[in-house]
């Protein structure tokens, strides 16, 4: 079973706070999301391999560790997930990004693909999903079993707020995806919207509605 990481930083906790009112602009919505990325990045990247180098500082030569070469790439699923793209490459600059097009159908609620373009090498790649929805988990699964086609095997997901029912059904369609996620939320309600949750991301991200 795949391991569900809450990433409880005080500082993402603070900012994650701020964008869920509803008076909260769509400029500080764009800015905070992007902060909380950066700051999941870190710990989503915390177990990266390294390796040792010889290196010369201005004092002495020594031996100091440098990360062992991962290829690593981002995959936002369109268009919430666009939101924590430059955020996690402020940390991880080199990484190339993929993007997945999916919508919930406003009847069925189940996704719908509409774009995909990944990286041509993508099976040598670790991925990181983006999306700070995981409500029913209809489109993270979707996504995931798209990028699974293509032949990549290492793929963790990183979202802003989820709820139990989505957290499940990730777990039980993709028990080798692990999880970051800043909040799991109550429940979905009728329109299976996260209670509380921040309301559309997709909306509140771009002014849309
Ligand atoms: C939102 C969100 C997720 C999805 C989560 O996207 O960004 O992709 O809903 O819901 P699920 O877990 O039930 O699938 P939406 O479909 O609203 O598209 P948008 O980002 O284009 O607005
Ligand atoms: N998509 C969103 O943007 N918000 C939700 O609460 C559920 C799905």
């Amino acid at each position: 079973m795949s391991t569900v990481h809450v990433v409880d930083h005080p500082l993402v906790q603070h900012k994650l706070t701020l964008m869920r009112q509803t008076e909260c602009s769509t400029k500080d919505f764009r800015q905070l999301l992007e902060e909380i990325a950066m700051l999941m990045a870190y710990e989503v990247t915390r177990d990266l391999p390294l390796q040792e180098i010889e290196i010369e500082t201005p004092v002495a030569k020594c031996k100091s560790k440098i990360i062992a070469g991962k290829k690593l790439g981002i995959v936002p699923i369109l268009r919430a997930g666009l939101g924590m793209v430059d955020g996690v490459l402020c940390i991880v600059p080199s990484a190339k990004v993929g993007h997945i097009g999916l919508y919930r159908d406003p009847e069925t609620h189940l996704p719908v693909e509409y774009y995909c373009k990944l990286p041509t090498d993508v099976s040598e790649r670790d991925l990181i999903v983006v999306d700070p929805m995981l409500a029913t988990g209809g489109s993270a699964i979707a996504a995931i079993d798209f990028i699974k086609r293509r032949g990549c095997k290492r793929i963790t997901l990183m979202c802003l707020v989820g709820c139990p029912e989505g957290i499940d059904a990730l777990q039980k369609a993709h028990p080798d995806v692990d999880l970051y996620i800043a909040a799991i939320d109550d429940h979905l309600n009728e329109n299976k919207y996260i209670v509380p949750g921040l309301g559309d991301a997709g909306d509140r991200l771009f002014g849309t509605k």
